[in-house]
């Protein structure tokens, strides 16, 4: 049987976490592929609806990334994005979809080296959680 391999969806903003993404990789530093990048311009940007319908769309996990606190370009978009994920962790919770699956994560421009710490322990402790009970049911 082949070993699974978790598909993580990364939603990255522009000025810090997509920035260490490319320090990573201008550093030649090596991350799990399992990691499908998305840039935005702000975590604050990051809807819930974005982040149930990834599941939905068989990824194992998310994973949104943003700047610092006090640090977000657009004065508060990451705090907006903290208490977006605090809500959809709780409502997961609750009905028992894994709010583990879902991840919040402050990594700066210069953080490469962090970025690829984080990215590869949420790879492996999804690899060890298995398929996302919501994975690929996006046709119910
Ligand atoms: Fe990076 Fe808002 S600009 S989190």
């Amino acid at each position: 049987m082949d070993k699974f391999e978790p598909k993580i969806l990364g939603f990255f903003c522009n000025w810090c976490t997509s920035s260490a993404a490319d320090l990573a990789g201008t550093s030649r530093l090596h991350y799990p592929p399992n990691v499908r990048p998305i840039r935005v311009w702000c975590s604050g940007t990051v809807d819930t609806s974005y982040v149930i319908r990834g599941f939905l769309e068989d990824a194992d996990a998310v994973v949104v990334g943003g700047c610092h606190p006090a640090d977000c370009h657009y004065i508060n978009g990451n705090y907006k994005a903290r208490r977006r994920i605090k809500l959809l962790k709780t409502i997961f919770e609750t009905l028992g979809l894994g709010e583990d699956r879902i991840y919040l994560k402050w990594i700066s421009a210069s953080e490469g080296v962090k970025f690829v710490r984080e990215m590869t322990k949420i790879t492996e402790e999804t690899r060890a959680k298995g398929k996302s009970p919501l994975a690929g049911r996006w046709d119910i």
